[in-house]
């Protein structure tokens, strides 16, 4: 195999050079952190999930006629996706109270809000992601007022889609984050939805049992993660009711 040229290694995935101009191959790892990666784990099979995860996400948002940075899976973890310059935004859409609102504000986990509510962060491990306004965003050249437009407007129609579609299978979507890109082609720029949605980046609650099916399960000790993730992924179609996705990391075999 020839060995590809790691672009980037961040907590949850490895970026190597595409295979074409302008592309990137992105490889889901198996490592969980939160926390600012103050808390860390290996689970195995957790990469595997998250890829097949987003990409379904991905390839549905694409249908819906926006603009994302995922061409096509290369593999179970990996993806090729468009080499884009990433906004230093996480863009936070909530529908229901939980997390770091439910501290900041003192409402109760669970509450629903009355209307969803999007909050920006500055993407920044050193800083902790603080959070910041749109004034921050533009006074600093972060993203210009008309990218913000297009960020918002595609993330409440991702909001939309997304409640509706995880509702059908008796998932509630309590908040999610999201991550833009600029994507240049030829004299244009565009930007684009990029980075993964998967339940390492989503609230997922169960309708009926209220049951967390996302990385709440990790942050707060909970155990059963890639069971919940599994089944996120079940209730997707993605994988049967019965199918076991490979579980460990490819070891590298030695022959001496
Ligand atoms: P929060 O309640 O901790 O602010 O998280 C809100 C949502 O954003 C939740 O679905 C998890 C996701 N999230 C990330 O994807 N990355 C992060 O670094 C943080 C803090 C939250």
């Amino acid at each position: 195999m020839n060995k590809r040229t790691r672009i980037y290694e961040g907590k949850a995935k490895i970026l190597y050079e595409g295979p074409e101009p302008n592309t990137v191959v992105v490889h889901f790892k198996d490592d969980a952190t939160a926390f600012n990666a103050e808390k860390k784990a290996v689970i195995d099979g957790k990469g595997v999930l998250n890829q097949r995860i987003s990409e379904f996400l991905f390839n549905k948002i694409n249908d819906m006629g926006l603009p994302t940075h995922f061409i096509r899976s290369l593999n179970m973890r990996e993806q090729l996706v468009r080499a884009v310059e990433i906004i230093p935004l996480e863009v936070v859409v909530r529908n229901v109270a939980a997390g770091s609102l439910s501290k900041r504000l003192g409402i109760e986990e669970g509450t629903a809000l009355p209307r969803s509510i999007i909050e920006l962060y500055y993407k920044n491990d050193k800083l902790g992601d603080p959070m910041v306004t749109e004034e921050h965003v533009t006074a600093f050249g972060w993203a210009t007022p008309q990218e913000m437009d297009d960020i918002v407007h595609m993330t409440v129609r991702i909001n939309d889609f997304l409640s509706g579609l995880f509702l059908g299978i008796g998932i509630r979507l309590v908040d999610f984050k999201l991550e833009f890109g600029r994507f240049y082609e030829n004299d244009m720029m565009r930007v684009v939805l990029a980075d993964e949605i998967s339940p390492d980046n989503c609230r997922l609650w169960d309708i009926a049992t209220k049951d967390k099916l996302d990385k709440d399960r990790f942050r707060r000790d909970m155990g059963g993660l890639v069971e919940a993730y599994q089944e996120v992924a079940r209730r997707l179609g993605i994988i049967q009711a019965n199918e076991q996705l490979p579980r460990a990391r490819p070891k590298l075999v030695k022959n001496d």
